[in-house]
């Protein structure tokens, strides 16, 4: 199976678990009633939490918490890579206020039905979800002033697409402000490979410094990469082990090497060169 039909078909499914199971929880332990995953829980506060339906909650499949680090300020164009449910979108469309938009985009419609059945219930106008890739985002060029995602990009076959696709629909100055599961340094491939189906990270997930590189490329500056969750061989042992995979073993491999981190970039205003004078 292709890796997007694998992505599309694992978060259709998550997104009809929230309304039959209540709970979608699909990070480490797929489908299990009730489960704790380190990865996707607790990751917003009740103040948050409480703005929203508990749908949109109940449907959180992030890894972090992209509006609580984020500058948002009012009147702004918010677009969310790979919304899902619509968290962070229904977070976002509250901070720009009725002068602001927040857009999600999302290729799998069970997850749009979900985030625009929310959206309704929130009762917040100032939003709307698209349909579409993040690798080909239905937006014009230079139309948003904040790109957030939560643990999607990882999920992308083609990531330096996704990243020159949201350097062109930024406007100068606009910001990148993105949650998603990184790699810090080199871990063995096979090693490497577990702990990424663990993550539910289904294309792989990016070592630190490829996605500062990467980044670079698409033409991005003030790149930088917080920690905002580390991983740890107890995290992933009960997954290991049904992987057939000695976890004590692999633990120093794995110790502080997977992360969940909050990734910032600015889209450079370049100066229009006008005449000999205004340049210099
Ligand atoms: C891990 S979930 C995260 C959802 C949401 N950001 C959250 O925090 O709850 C990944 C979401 O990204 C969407 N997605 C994954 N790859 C995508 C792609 N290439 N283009 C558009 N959407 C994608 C999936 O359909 C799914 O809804």
């Amino acid at each position: 199976m292709e890796v997007k039909d694998a992505v599309r078909q694992k978060y259709g499914e998550a997104a009809l678990r929230v309304n039959t199971s209540g709970n979608s929880c699909c990070g480490a332990a797929p489908g299990a009633a009730g489960c704790v995953d380190p990865i996707t829980s607790n990751l917003y506060n009740s103040g948050q939490a409480s703005q929203i339906p508990r749908e949109a909650v109940l449907a959180s499949l992030g890894c972090g918490n992209p509006t609580a680090l984020a500058q948002l300020n009012a009147g702004e164009i918010v677009l969310d890579l790979g919304s899902g449910g619509g968290i962070d979108v229904l977070l976002s469309a509250k901070r720009v206020g009725p002068t602001g938009k927040a857009y999600g985009l999302d290729m799998t419609d069970e997850m749009l039905a979900l985030a625009r059945e929310n959206q309704r219930k929130s009762g917040l106008d100032n939003v709307e979800f698209l349909k579409g890739d993040i690798e080909s985002i239905p937006l014009p060029d230079n139309s948003v002033d904040v790109i957030i995602s939560n643990c999607v990009i990882n999920l992308s076959s083609d990531k330096d697409k996704v990243l020159r696709e949201a350097f062109r629909v930024l406007k100068p100055g606009g910001r990148f402000a993105v949650s998603d599961v990184v790699v810090r340094g080199d871990v063995p491939p096979e090693v490497r490979r577990s702990m990424e189906l663990w993550v539910g990270c289904i294309a792989g997930a990016l070592r630190d410094y490829d996605y500062v590189a990467k980044l670079a490329k698409a033409g991005f500056d003030s790149i930088d990469i917080e920690p905002t969750r580390v991983y740890s061989v107890d995290d992933a042992r009960q997954f290991l082990i049904g992987e057939g995979i000695d976890a004590g073993a692999i633990a120093p491999q794995i110790q502080d090497k997977f992360i969940s981190a909050f990734i910032r970039a600015v889209k450079p205003v370049i100066k229009e060169c006008c005449g000999p004078a205004c340049c210099s």
